[in-house]
């Protein structure tokens, strides 16, 4: 009998989904040879609710180990409009168990973040064989010690830090690195020691300002030209923590501020007269090609992910915890997050570097 599974890639891209498709793909080719067929969903849930899906050959999974990005496509498709019916009348979740049947589909993989996670707990419910596999530069995803895409982000912010280190040393400036993660500070976190930041600001730890300037101008008294600020996409003031979203965002608008780092950088600017710069690597924190210790997660998840179709253990995603794969149920990690707790060791560590957090 031949098992027929699909996969899709969801949500942000990341280095590391072209290796976990791969490591998928190998490992059934070696365990089912050709008892097995390979069905590519396209664009993530998108593909999935418009019928977007194609048979693919085994050489389309060789030589796309180091390839960033998906040969699958992604999409977001937020999980709060999956059973929202638009304005196009589509019943998303009929749509996409529809799919699942015309394509006879004996399961699908469904590789990305929290909120793929979400939507592919919701079809496990609604009674398809799903397998999620953790992806997210932001290292979120509850119940895994780890994601794939985490540490190839991780090296390229800590490069951006590095470069970021001589130019503000020749200019004697403060320079405001913005770093991705807008929930969750892991990225900042890591890429900060890595870089050797000397303020490292996340969301699960609101910033006072003025200890953020004090930690400027200690380092000035003590010599130094210069100063590094790691900042999260997601950090917040101290009076920005008590406020709605909404409030806080309204009053960045109306301060010409779109983001924390932009007004961090003016205030620390107007607070110790010092010249301030910001730089925001962006998306290319998500580009290129994965790292190796990514190449190597990757394979080990996509081998997991394998055995978890051979055994047709389905209603889980693959987790790291402790060193060791596992699957964790869906129903226990969908919309739970991993956020930087206040007793991390890496927070400690940041702590008994001298890195102010704020
Ligand atoms: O979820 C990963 C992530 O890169 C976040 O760190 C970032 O806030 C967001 O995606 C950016 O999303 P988009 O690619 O839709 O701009």
């Amino acid at each position: 009998m031949t098992i027929r599974v699909g996969i899709l890639t969801s949500g942000g891209d990341c280095p590391g989904l072209n290796a976990t498709i791969r490591g998928v793909a190998k490992a059934l080719y070696q365990r089912m040879g050709d008892k097995v067929e390979l069905v590519g969903v396209l664009n993530g849930y998108d593909g999935l609710i418009s019928g977007n899906y194609r048979e693919m050959k085994q050489d389309e999974f060789s030589g796309i180990l180091t390839r960033g990005g998906t040969i699958l496509g992604t999409k977001r498709t937020p999980f709060k409009m999956m059973r929202v019916v638009g304005d196009d009348k589509v019943d998303k979740v009929s749509a996409m168990k529809k799919t699942y049947k015309s394509a006879k589909l004996d399961c699908l993989l469904c590789l990305g973040g929290n909120g793929t996670h979400k939507t592919a707990n919701m079809l496990s419910q609604e009674g398809l064989n799903i397998i999620g596999l953790p992806k997210t530069i932001d290292n979120d995803i509850y119940g895994t010690d780890v994601t794939f895409g985490f540490h190839s982000a991780v090296d390229i912010a800590t490069d951006v830090i590095d470069r970021i280190h001589t130019t503000a040393g020749s200019h004697s400036r403060v320079m405001c690195i913005e770093i991705m993660g807008n929930k969750a500070g892991w990225l900042t976190l890591y890429s900060g020691v890595a870089g050797g930041a000397d303020i490292i600001l996340i969301p699960e730890h609101p910033y006072d300002i003025k200890k953020v300037a004090a930690a400027v101008e200690r380092r000035r008294q003590d010599g130094r030209n210069f100063s590094i600020l790691a900042v999260a996409e997601g950090a917040l003031s101290l009076e920005e923590a008590k406020q709605k979203r909404k409030e806080w965002s309204a009053a960045r608008a109306e301060a010409g501020y779109t983001t924390a780092t932009n007004r961090i950088a003016k205030e620390i600017e107007a607070m110790t007269g010092a010249e301030t710069r910001i730089c925001v690597p962006g998306h290319m924190q998500r580009g290129g090609s994965p790292s190796a210790y990514d190449r190597v997660l990757a394979t080990q998840f996509g081998a997991y992910a394998a055995g978890l179709v051979a055994d047709s253990h389905y209603g889980v995603t693959v987790a790291m915890v402790n060193g060791r794969v596992q699957a964790n149920p869906l129903a226990d990690i969908a919309g739970l997050t991993r956020s930087v707790p206040d007793d991390c060791d890496m927070l400690n560590v940041a702590r008994s570097m001298g890195i102010s957090l704020g």
